[in-house]
């Protein structure tokens, strides 16, 4: 069996499950693209993989997630397997930070409630009462302080944000930190510890008039306690990108069981925050950089399956 986790590099065979749309991907292996995995593969570069199909593959050593957050499939596929390793990429953190950022400004402007309004030849919104947020000299806490959510903070920094990150390890702190958090970003992934971490309880923690961005996964926050909120005026905006319901057939299909789309003060994006022009080439150029590590049996974080990412 080939070793990926430090052995000496022999007989590796990678195959990437979805054909990509690439325009070059270059590691130090044989590669296969698209459809059934061959008998000889080490390395299996695809996010959701058949478990009889895994269990057909012998020499199989690593399975690689090609994107950031990991779904519960192959997580519990290396639970069950210990033979397996898991691997993520993080290819478009910048990508996503960006979008956590155009979610905010959005939101503290209150900007899709303007946009609608002006197509609607309605400028009464330049005449009433401003609920416009300004940013500068606010606190702003990122929940989830790794590649995203450190880029989401150095750009508030620069924009004159007081930034207080919260990971692991001051993450006992949270309800202590909530109450002063004018600005809450969320850039955590979705995990057992983080599940409905933002219950109804802690967004009553929140300042009035907080803003909320969510570009982590929907189920951290109970969209229920979140939707009220809004509503009633205890947070004041959000930008969504990460959502509870996704479409399972025809469209219309609202992201949440709550109606938040009626609320005009809640930006909305399909979960695109991960898509830019650069972020397909960047997955190839990260894919690539990774395998051929694994490959050359150099060091990789692997995702915990304790922990859950
Ligand atoms: N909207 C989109 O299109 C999009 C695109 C990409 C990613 N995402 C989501 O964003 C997530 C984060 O991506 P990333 O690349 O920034 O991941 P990352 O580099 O692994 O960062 C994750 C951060 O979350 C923290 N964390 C994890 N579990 C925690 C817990 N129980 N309590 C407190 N902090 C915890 C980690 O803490 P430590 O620093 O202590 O490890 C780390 O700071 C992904 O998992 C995915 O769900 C969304």
């Amino acid at each position: 069996m080939a070793g990926v986790d430090g052995g000496l590099l022999m007989n590796h065979h990678v195959h990437v499950a979805e054909k990509p749309d690439w325009p070059s991907f270059e590691v130090p292996a044989p590669v296969t693209f698209g459809g059934d995995p061959p008998p000889e593969t080490t390395i299996l570069v695809q996010g959701r993989p058949d478990e009889r199909v895994v269990d057909s593959l012998r020499n199989l050593g690593a399975i690689v997630v090609p994107w950031a957050g990991i779904p519960p499939e192959p997580l519990s596929l290396v639970t069950n397997r210990p033979r397996l390793r898991l691997y993520n990429l993080h290819h478009n953190a910048v990508d996503t930070a960006e979008m956590a950022l155009a979610l905010l400004f959005a939101a503290a402007r209150r900007l899709s409630m303007l946009d609608a309004s002006m197509r609607r030849g309605d400028w009464s919104p330049r005449f009433a009462r401003t609920e416009a947020t300004r940013l500068a000299g606010k606190r702003a806490v990122v929940l989830g302080y790794g590649a995203i959510g450190r880029h989401v903070g150095k750009v508030l920094e620069a924009a004159g944000m007081e930034v207080v990150g919260v990971r692991r390890s001051n993450i006992g702190t949270l309800d202590t930190i909530l109450p002063s958090a004018q600005v809450l970003v969320i850039a955590l992934p979705l995990t057992a510890a983080t599940e409905g971490l933002l219950d109804g309880r802690r967004i009553e923690l929140l300042p009035r008039g907080a803003i909320v961005v969510n570009i982590g996964r929907g189920p951290i926050i109970d969209d229920q306690a979140l939707y009220r909120a809004l509503r009633d005026g205890g947070v004041g905006a959000a930008g969504l990108d990460v959502w509870w319901n996704y479409p399972t057939g025809d469209p219309p299909h609202y992201p949440s069981n709550q109606p938040f789309h009626e609320l005009p003060n809640v930006v909305m994006s399909p979960h695109v925050g991960g898509a830019t022009d650069s972020s397909e080439v960047d997955r190839a150029a990260h894919l690539a950089e990774l395998v051929a590590r694994l490959v050359r049996g150099e060091p990789v974080r692997a995702v915990s399956v304790s922990d859950g990412y």
